[in-house]
């Protein structure tokens, strides 16, 4: 471990208390794994389990110290000997053990006075350091406990020969200004590195060990995904992205593995993340305004801050009613679409509709929303024109679609029944459109996009005039009628203009 001053040590407690988070219980096997994750991940100290409370946790924290990792192996113990013994049976670098000083805990918890609790301490430290392994003291509740007697307790422990202790918030209920000073007050009577276990019940534990260590604190306790009893722990990768970007300490942390780690946790441990969440949630890199989309590609500053790539992540930009030309014209590029300005601005057109519908669109909604728009034939080029269409369809009556189309300044009328609303209305436009022959469809697929029943759908056709001239469409949209009559209506338009092409070539 090194002893760069300006270097903050990260104990991680995922393992422990983390795994103390309700409806959390993981096998040896999936210990092993995370433990192994967070030691790629560079933290300093693992605490593997406490030992004493099965058979299982036993076998994984011995499962662990057997893999050899770089990092410290730690296991959490009362101040009892059995507990400590079945720590050390599970050969760890260290053992945290801890006691409550608070008169609540001494009064309700442990029905002990305060210098019964002290003595324990001292006791326990001492058969610790007898054994030869590395002991972190902690004052469970230490921030509702009496001061001069903590402190007392804490220097106590010092002289028995701890190698650390640690300042337990275990209700969160401490806020920056306090625990900065506690640990100043601490620090006159201790001369080994200080812990902070800070819990977030009040949303604070990151903020609460930040100024803890402004005041000298050397190692905090932190939890991926800030895992753990009730609203957690300090969360690892915010506290570690806060010391790096906003107070320039250094950690041990390979940030650009804090992602995949965060990703690992949730699935091992089936705790999801909320998508507003610091660093890791789904949205942290997320940008979907249109005016801070333009902002992030013109300059990731303006509206990040901090570049994905140092945690792991991508920038992705979302396609929705806040969307703008910028980015949703960067993220065709990303998705190797070439569109011109007019279909672009068609594409957000549709977006931003979709968007006021509630519509949040995927990549792949958009790639087929600018597929459809990309491939249909200009306003301008259309032979025969959409005025108008409806349809009437239900239990008990035969589905029938009319249609209106313009041709040459001229409105043509059909009506046509199918044997479902698509088919009718294909059947109506093939009608409409008869006075050029007849031009079949060859092909009719319905893709559905995303799932759900507001689903974009994407219908690809095929059609054919009886000479053989044929041209292919697609249309998205959420209505599958509409999106099949608007693909149908330009195969026709393309089969037309090839066909009026061919005859000018043919006339030349
Ligand atoms: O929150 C707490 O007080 C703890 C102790 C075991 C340190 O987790
Ligand atoms: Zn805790």
């Amino acid at each position: 471990m090194s002893n760069d001053d300006n270097k903050i040590l990260l104990f991680d407690t995922t393992l422990r208390d983390g795994e103390q988070t309700p409806g959390v219980s993981l096998t040896p096997e999936n210990k092993l794994q995370i433990a192994k994750q967070l030691d790629s991940l560079g933290v300093d100290i693992i605490e593997a389990g406490f030992p004493i409370t099965s058979k299982g946790e036993t076998e994984a924290v011995r499962l662990i110290t057997k893999e050899k990792l770089n990092a410290e192996i730690c296991a959490l113990a009362r101040t009892s000997k059995k507990d400590i013994d079945i720590a050390l049976d599970c050969n760890v670098d260290s053992i945290h053990t801890f006691i409550a000083t608070s008169d609540l805990h001494l009064k309700y918890k442990l029905k002990m006075k305060r210098e019964e609790a002290l003595e324990k301490a001292v006791e326990t430290i001492e058969y610790c350091k007898s054994h030869g392994v590395i002991v972190e003291f902690s004052a469970e509740d230490a921030t509702r406990s009496n001061v001069p007697y903590l402190k007392e307790v804490f220097k106590a422990a010092c002289d028995a020969g701890a190698d650390r202790i640690d300042i337990p918030d275990t209700v969160g209920v401490i806020t920056p200004e306090k625990i900065f000073q506690l640990v100043t007050d601490i620090r006159t009577v201790v001369n080994i590195p200080i812990s902070l276990h800070c819990h977030d019940d009040f949303g604070l534990a990151v903020a609460n060990t930040l100024a803890g260590i402004n005041a000298g604190a050397k190692t905090a306790h932190v939890a991926v995904n800030g895992l753990g009893e009730r609203a957690g722990n300090a969360s690892l990768e915010e506290l570690v992205m806060s010391l790096y970007s906003l107070h320039r300490r250094k950690t041990n942390i390979k940030t650009h593995l804090i992602y995949e780690t965060s990703k690992l946790v949730s699935r091992i441990t089936g705790i999801a993340l909320p998508p507003n969440k610091a660093i890791v949630g789904e949205n942290a890199f997320g940008h979907e305004s249109g005016i801070h989309t333009h902002g992030v590609l013109t300059m990731p500053l303006t509206y990040e801050p901090m570049a994905p790539e140092l945690v792991g992540r991508r920038r992705w930009i979302q396609a929705g009613k806040h969307a703008g030309g910028h980015g949703i014209s960067a993220q065709l590029s990303e998705l190797g679409i070439d569109v011109t300005k007019d279909q672009l601005s068609d594409i957000v057109a549709r977006v931003k509709d979709l968007g006021d519908k509630g519509k949040r669109l995927s990549d792949s909604d958009l790639s087929a929303l600018a597929r459809s728009v990309a491939s249909q034939t200009s306003p301008e080029e259309k032979i025969v024109k959409m005025q108008d269409f409806s349809i009437m369809t239900g239990l008990r009556m035969v589905p029938t679609a009319s249609v209106r189309v313009m041709i040459d300044n001229k409105i043509f009328l059909a009506s046509k029944t199918g044997v479902g609303p698509v088919d009718s209305a294909m059947k109506a436009l093939q009608k409409a459109t008869a006075s050029f022959g007849e031009i079949r469809l060859n092909e009719y697929r319905l893709e559905s996009i995303t799932g759900g029943s507001d689903a974009l759908a994407e219908v690809r056709i095929k059609v054919e005039d009886s000479n053989g001239v044929s041209a292919s469409s697609s249309a998205a949209g959420e209505d599958i009628v509409v999106a099949s009559v608007e693909a149908m209506l330009d195969g026709i338009n393309k089969v037309l203009i090839k066909r009026r092409n061919l005859e000018s070539t043919a006339g030349n």
